[in-house]
């Protein structure tokens, strides 16, 4: 029998603690955000459909990108057990400097596009939270500006190198003579990828008023006064035609950049070289013997090659190769503070975001940056406590298994020969280097393509490290 009283006044005065109102609409809008995905909804609902959808899109089918993102749903942690971590250290070494947290913004173009603030938004943001920002070559926001919305912090500059050349090597002497610290070249964009949203779209650069746009813009004042009372959108560091983003890209980019473009480019850079857009072992071995100092793998968010392969599952074995010839950073992908932490314990130095910035800026502009920044801060604490692990450091293979659902049966009949010799007993691996064998080779042996030639299942999930 429950026993009832009259409530005491007192007692329902403590109870009742309202939270004071939030009276700016971003704000208010912005907190209710837990997640990047929370994000994205509202970035959707803030911006016209072409826009919007040329950032979320990816190329052909999109397959890259829902594999990549799959991939990291995919992993299974292994905690430690009472190992007294009362507080965690998530700073990480980077390219001879100190970041606050293990990612940094990746480069986007057309940014202010998204939302008017574009990338000073985002190198302020990048600047308050102590983390590196990157400028694309495509962006709409000039070198130099983007120098004065992050003075003290690490800006890093994206670069492709174009049919002419001299517009690429001039970008290089002006990101350099503002202090950018480190030149990524990005090498995945030969020609355009298959934007298929962008064409059913109609979608161009700047954006065209036809009967579409207006009455998908009606919903979305904001982003059209923004659009339409800010300086006009064009890049800043280049000139353009106008067109859809395909042909803009087309026409800039060249088709027969070759190694030979990358020594180049590293004899006019002063600081740390990056190549963006390694998809294969061989690749990173190449780049390892040419001395550069990082690469991503990355293959462009899914918007060049679709169906090009996982960088989180290349990640262990690429880091097994070169791990400790080259710093290994990777992306594609990541929406959550776990997907870095995954990536860090297998071996990854760095990591970068692009869509999950993007979405913040989309649903509030610098604030909005500023919680997809906070977002996956509280979502690294937390997994880093969870796993009780108190740096980065100690993350390793032994805390992640990879669960695959798609295996290869063989990548190649080099492959094949390899894994038959590597079941062998006496067969001794060669790498490149013993020390990051030793580090990443649970994760790696595991997940080789090698290793799974006799799979046959296609969507089978199959733990492939323990
Ligand atoms: C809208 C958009 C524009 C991009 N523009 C560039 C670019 O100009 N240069 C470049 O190297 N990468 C570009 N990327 C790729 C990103 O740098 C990064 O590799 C990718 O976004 C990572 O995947 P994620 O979006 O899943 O985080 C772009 C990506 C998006 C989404």
């Amino acid at each position: 029998m429950v026993q009832r009283q009259f409530p005491n006044p007192r007692e329902l005065a403590q109870l009742m603690q309202f939270k004071k109102p939030t009276l700016n609409p971003t704000d208010r809008r912005l907190a209710q955000a837990l997640t990047i995905a929370d994000l994205r909804a509202i970035a959707k609902r803030r911006t016209p459909k072409a826009p919007f959808d040329y950032t979320e899109g990816a190329a052909e089918g999109e397959l890259s990108l829902a594999r990549a993102r799959q991939a990291f749903q995919d992993v299974e942690f292994h905690p430690s057990i009472l190992r007294n971590v009362p507080v965690v250290d998530t700073s990480r070494q980077v390219l001879g400097g100190t970041s606050a947290l293990p990612f940094g913004i990746a480069p986007t173009g057309f940014t202010r596009m998204m939302q008017t603030e574009g990338e000073v938004a985002g190198a302020g943001a990048a600047h308050a939270a102590g983390i590196p920002f990157t400028l694309s070559t495509l962006g709409t926001t000039s070198i130099e500006d983007v120098k004065a919305a992050n003075p003290d912090g690490r800006n890093w500059f994206q670069l492709y190198v174009m049919r002419d050349r001299e517009i690429s090597y001039g970008l290089v002497r002006r990101a350099a003579a503002a202090g950018f610290d480190t030149l990524f070249f990005t090498v995945d964009t030969p020609v355009a990828g298959a934007r298929l949203r962008d064409k059913r779209n109609g979608f161009s650069i700047p954006p065209q008023l036809t009967a579409g746009t207006v009455l998908n813009a009606l919903p979305r004042p904001a982003w059209w006064i923004n659009f339409l009372t800010t300086p006009p959108l064009t890049f800043a560091s280049l000139s353009s035609t106008g067109g859809t983003v395909a042909e803009l890209l087309d026409a800039a980019m060249d088709p027969t950049i070759s190694f030979d473009d990358l020594d180049i480019i590293r004899q006019m850079w002063p600081g740390k070289i990056v190549v963006k857009g390694v998809q294969t072992v061989e690749d990173a071995k190449l780049l390892a013997d040419r001395g550069v100092d990082g690469i991503v793998l990355s293959n462009h968010g899914g918007r060049q090659l679709d169906r090009a392969p996982i960088p989180f599952h290349l990640l262990p074995h690429v880091v097994r190769e070169v791990g400790t010839d080259l710093e290994v950073h990777i992306d594609t992908g990541i929406m959550n503070g776990a997907d870095i932490v995954a990536s860090i314990a297998l071996g990854a130095r760095f990591t970068l975001i692009g869509r999950a910035y993007l979405y913040g800026l989309m649903a509030g502009g610098r604030r909005g940056v500023d919680r997809t920044i906070e977002i996956l801060r509280s979502e690294i604490e937390r997994t880093m406590k969870l796993l009780e692990v108190s740096t980065l450091d100690e993350l390793g293979p032994q805390h992640v298994t990879q669960l695959t659902r798609l295996v290869p049966v063989a990548r190649s009949v080099a492959d094949a020969a390899e894994a038959a010799a590597s079941t062998k007993p006496t067969t001794v691996r060669t790498s490149r280097s013993k020390a990051a064998a030793g580090t990443a080779k649970t994760a790696a042996a595991a997940t080789a393509p090698s290793t799974r030639s006799s799979a046959t299942a296609s969507t089978r999930r199959t733990p492939t490290t323990t």
